[in-house]
């Protein structure tokens, strides 16, 4: 990864403030320790480095705020991750299991793989009989 894109878990990060601040208006260090399930310190400490690299400021009202650096790599990594959902979402899998796999390969792929499931999903998305024949035939090889 080139020194200036985000660490892997920089981008947990930032993924997870931004969905706090859609979802709720605001991101508290406590409630983004529970979401990613670590210590409230090491959200201070993440926060701070975030802060110093561009990505997010502190303001004393809002609390935390991505800045425009920070809100184009949240995005890009939730649409990476709205990618991944579609792709397996077409196999029937469990949601929730799916949500925990997506975060945690999701970090991991190239742009060239993300890529690559994302025309296969379009693929199977626009042969429909095509995703059936291998649904069945996954099916029939697992009895
Ligand atoms: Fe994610």
């Amino acid at each position: 990864m080139p020194k200036s894109s985000p660490s892997q878990s920089a981008e947990d990060y930032l993924e997870r403030i931004h969905e706090l601040i859609e979802r709720k208006g605001y991101a508290r260090t406590v409630d983004i320790a529970t979401s990613l399930r670590v210590r409230q310190a090491s959200v201070t400490a993440m926060v701070q480095k975030l802060g110093d690299a561009g990505y997010l400021n502190y303001t004393k009202y809002r609390g935390l705020v991505l800045t425009e650096k920070g809100l184009e790599v949240a995005l890009k990594i939730q649409n990476r991750h709205a990618t991944l959902s579609r792709f397996f979402s077409l196999f029937g899998l469990d949601p929730e299991t799916q949500h925990q796999d997506i975060e945690g390969i999701e970090h991991h792929l190239s742009p060239e793989t993300v890529q690559v499931l994302s025309d296969l999903t379009e693929f199977f998305e626009k042969n429909p009989e095509t995703l059936k024949a291998f649904r069945q035939s996954r099916r029939r090889s697992r009895k």
